[in-house]
Order: structure tokens, then C-alpha cells, then sequence
């Protein structure tokens, strides 16, 4: 077996909802591996199963490990998943996967008893921090459920606010972290915001629409389906009425995604309806097979049916 080398990175955690946060830490994380494909950089994301979150943070996750396992193995710059990993990050752990050290956000994670998860590791000089995303978080998604009906929704200029060029520039790239993948337009094909890292040949390409709220594994399944076709998927990524997450927010989930080639952000009726040869919609194709059963509302009905518990668990994080 390997020994464990700078090449080989470990990140864990519990992934809930797997949004563009946690993507955000992965790809930093992936950053800090050399990019040559040379030195075969892989980084392993550890994620907890429902009974480690449950004992450890006292709450459940809202989705469960099968699905925040599948959505963690379909980010790009993740290379292998590990499955139950543990809450309390061990030098051992690292060792059996032959990573050299942790990658985690600037924030505290503490287990049941109190204590920092990655003491030993830290002990050991085998932890590095890279900057959380400010704005997004489990918590934060939860609340917004719990009032989407008193809060202004997504009629709001911030909802629809376009993704700081910087980010679309990092989550467009490709497994390294480093090179471009993914292009990015406004509007329609004639605004490049982002220069992929392929020729551009729009016949070639299979253009995506449907509400892409919540990014979860109900779409992911969909899109790695329509990837077999060996076409570049475009994915237009478009607010809906009710939108629970934000134009930027979705836009960088999506991207993150290894089957997407490229988004269209707040495309024109206009140019959807000129590719409709081309498109497919998410909103009618039917489910897959593991994870068809997922929607918005399935996902929103998991906190309304919990309110109670749910409330509860933001009063004691901070937010009412
Ligand atoms: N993370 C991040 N930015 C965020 C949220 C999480 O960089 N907005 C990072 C964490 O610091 C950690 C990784 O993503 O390195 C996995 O986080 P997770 O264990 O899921 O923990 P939480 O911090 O609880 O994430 P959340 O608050 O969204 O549940």
C-alpha cells in the first residue's frame, strides 16, 4: 500500500444538503494537492452516517447518508467518497487512506462530549484550515424553510443577484481545481461570463432547463443519465417562483457537479425556445431509480412535519 503523501488529502464532515459551502471547502481542499496529473492527487471526503450526526450534534441530518454520500461522489473534485466515517477524525483513519493530513473550514467542530473532532490530528500537525463560506449553511437553509411563507422570497434583488465573477471562475474548473471546464453564460449563448476548457460547439450540446432549487440527488440522477449521451450538458439555471436558494447559490451547486459542461445563467424565454430541439426538462423527465422519490417538497415536508424540532434546533444555533 501507498504511504501516506502530500498527494492524497482527507476532508470529512456531515454534508447536509450537500450545498455550495461544503463544495466550496472540497475544492479548496483539492486546491491544496498539486494539480500535475504527475503526482495522481486524490482527495478522500469522509462522510458521517445519520447515527454518528444524530449522537453527536443531537440532531438527525435532514438528508439521509445514502442520499448526502451519492451527492458528495458526484462533486468533481471529489475522488473517493468513505462511507461512516468517523465524527472524531483519528491520525489512524488518515493513515488507512493514506492521506497525509485534514482539510477543514475555520470553524470548530466539537463532538458529544465537548471536544474538538480533530485534536489528535492537530496534535500531530496534520490540519489544515481553509476559509468557510460566509452566508450559507444547514442552519441557515433550514431557516429559510421554516419562513418561507412571511419571509419577501425571491422577488428580492439579492435572490437574483449574479455569482462574483471570481467564484464562477473556481467552481467552473475542472477535477483538479485548477484548469477550466465549464463555461458560463448570462443570458444566452452570446455573453460568455466564464471560457470553458473545450471547443464550444452548441450542436454538440444538450441544453438543460427545469427548478433546480435544492440541487439534491432527484436532479443529479437525472443529469448523470443525459451525461451518457456523450453530449456536453448546459444546464440554464433560471429562479422559480418560490426559489428557496438564491440564483448564485444554485448556480455554484450546480457547478460543482462532474456531469455539468456549462450553465446558462438567467437565460431568456427567447433562447430556450430556440434550442428546443436540444432541451430537455428536468421538470418532466422521469425519476431515476434510487432517487426519483426526491423533490423540493419532499425536502421541504421533512421540516414543515417537524417544525417543532426543527425550530428548536435553530434557536439553540442562533437564529429564530
Ligand atoms: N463548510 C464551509 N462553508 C460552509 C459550511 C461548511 O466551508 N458554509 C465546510 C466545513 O468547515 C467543513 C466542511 O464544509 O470543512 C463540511 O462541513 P460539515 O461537517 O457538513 O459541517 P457544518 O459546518 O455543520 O456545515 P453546515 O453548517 O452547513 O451544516
Amino acid at each position: 500500500m501507498t504511504a501516506a503523501n502530500e498527494n492524497r488529502v482527507w476532508i470529512d464532515g456531515c454534508f447536509d444538503f450537500t450545498h455550495h459551502g461544503h463544495a466550496g471547502a472540497i475544492l479548496q481542499a483539492r486546491r491544496t494537492i498539486n494539480p500535475d496529473p504527475l503526482y495522481h492527487g486524490w482527495l478522500v471526503c469522509g462522510v458521517h452516517n445519520d447515527q454518528a450526526i444524530a449522537h453527536h450534534k443531537g440532531t438527525q441530518p435532514v438528508m439521509n447518508q445514502r442520499e448526502r454520500y451519492e451527492h458528495t461522489r458526484a462533486n468533481k473534485w471529489c475522488n473517493q467518497v468513505v462511507e461512516d466515517a468517523p465524527y472524531v477524525t483519528q491520525p489512524a483513519w488518515l493513515d488507512r487512506y493514506c492521506c497525509l493530513y485534514v482539510v477543514h473550514g475555520d470553524d470548530v467542530t466539537l463532538d458529544a462530549n465537548g471536544e474538538n473532532c480533530y485534536r489528535e490530528v492537530m496534535q500531530q500537525g496534520r490540519f489544515r484550515v481553509v476559509k468557510r463560506t460566509a452566508g450559507v449553511s444547514t442552519t441557515e437553509i433550514i431557516h429559510r424553510m421554516l419562513n418561507a411563507h412571511s419571509d419577501s422570497g425571491n422577488t428580492s434583488t439579492a435572490f437574483n443577484a449574479m455569482p462574483p465573477l471570481e467564484k464562477l471562475e473556481a467552481y467552473s474548473s475542472d477535477s483538479t481545481g485548477y484548469n477550466k471546464h465549464c463555461y458560463v453564460f448570462k443570458h444566452d449563448l452570446n455573453h460568455e461570463l466564464v471560457k470553458g476548457g473545450y471547443p464550444f460547439d452548441s450542436d454538440a450540446c444538450l441544453f438543460v432547463i427545469g427548478d433546480l432549487d435544492l440541487f439534491h440527488m432527484g436532479h443529479i440522477e437525472k443529469l448523470k443519465s443525459l451525461a451518457s449521451s456523450n453530449r456536453k450538458l448546459i444546464v440554464s439555471i433560471q429562479l422559480h417562483p418560490h426559489s428557496i436558494m438564491t440564483l448564485n447559490e444554485i448556480a455554484l451547486s450546480v457547478l460543482s457537479c462532474r456531469y455539468v459542461d456549462g450553465v446558462v445563467l438567467d437565460a431568456t424565454p427567447q433562447f430556450c425556445d430556440s434550442l428546443s430541439p436540444q432541451v430537455v426538462s428536468l421538470d418532466t423527465m422521469k425519476g431515476g431509480p434510487s432517487f426519483g422519490y426526491l423533490t423540493k417538497q419532499t425536502i421541504v415536508e421533512r421540516i414543515l412535519n417537524n417544525r417543532q424540532e426543527y425550530t428548536e434546533r435553530n434557536k439553540r444555533k442562533g437564529l429564530t
